[in-house]
């Protein structure tokens, strides 16, 4: 599976949408998270993070530009680039470590960091949708197809639409 799209009706499923990916995690990932400002990318973050058993309080990146943890021995980054108007801004904040396999890696504003940043597994785009939000998936590669494809399994929504 490619492509997978999810309805999220309200923050509650963000959240429960972040849960249900952290359950199906391989050894690492690295997830794009497109959107406009408000969309939903950090609390999908928070939520996973929280999921995978990051156990500090999960801040936004938004003025840090990345933030580190450790889950069971393995790194976990969640980085936004918001503020980022040329990818060379990057270069002092040391992303080699994200490049390594077994690293969790979620980026929001990633087109602001491009060349500077791990290829994609997973691409979630979050849109507005009347009070509501939708969550369009895109896999690349065989990692991100493994993960999609378990996610579909799992989120079982009536009206969830998919392809590939
Ligand atoms: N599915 C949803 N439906 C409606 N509101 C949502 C949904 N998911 C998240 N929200 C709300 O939208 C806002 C998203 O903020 P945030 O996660 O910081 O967005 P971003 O990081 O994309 O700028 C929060 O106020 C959150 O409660
Ligand atoms: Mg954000």
């Amino acid at each position: 599976m490619t492509t997978l799209t999810v309805p999220l009706a309200d923050e509650a499923a963000t959240m429960a949408l972040g849960r249900q990916l952290a359950t199906l995690v391989p050894g690492g990932l690295v997830l794009y998270l497109h959107g406009d400002l408000g969309a939903g990318k950090t609390t999908f973050a928070r939520a996973f993070l929280g999921a995978i058993g990051v156990g500090e309080r999960i801040k936004s990146p938004t003025y840090s530009l990345v933030e580190g943890y450790e889950v069971d021995g393995r790194p976990a980054f969640h980085l936004d680039l918001y503020r980022i108007a040329d990818p060379g801004e990057l270069e002092w904040l040391g992303l080699d470590a994200l490049a390594e396999p077994g690293a969790i890696v979620l980026v929001e504003w990633p087109e602001r960091g491009t060349g500077a940043l791990p290829a994609a597994d997973l691409v979630l785009n979050l849109t507005r949708e009347g009070s509501g939000r939708s969550a369009s998936w895109q896999a690349h590669g065989d990692r991100g197809r493994r993960v999609l494809d378990g996610l579909s399994g799992a989120v079982n929504v009536p009206d969830a639409s998919s392809a590939g």
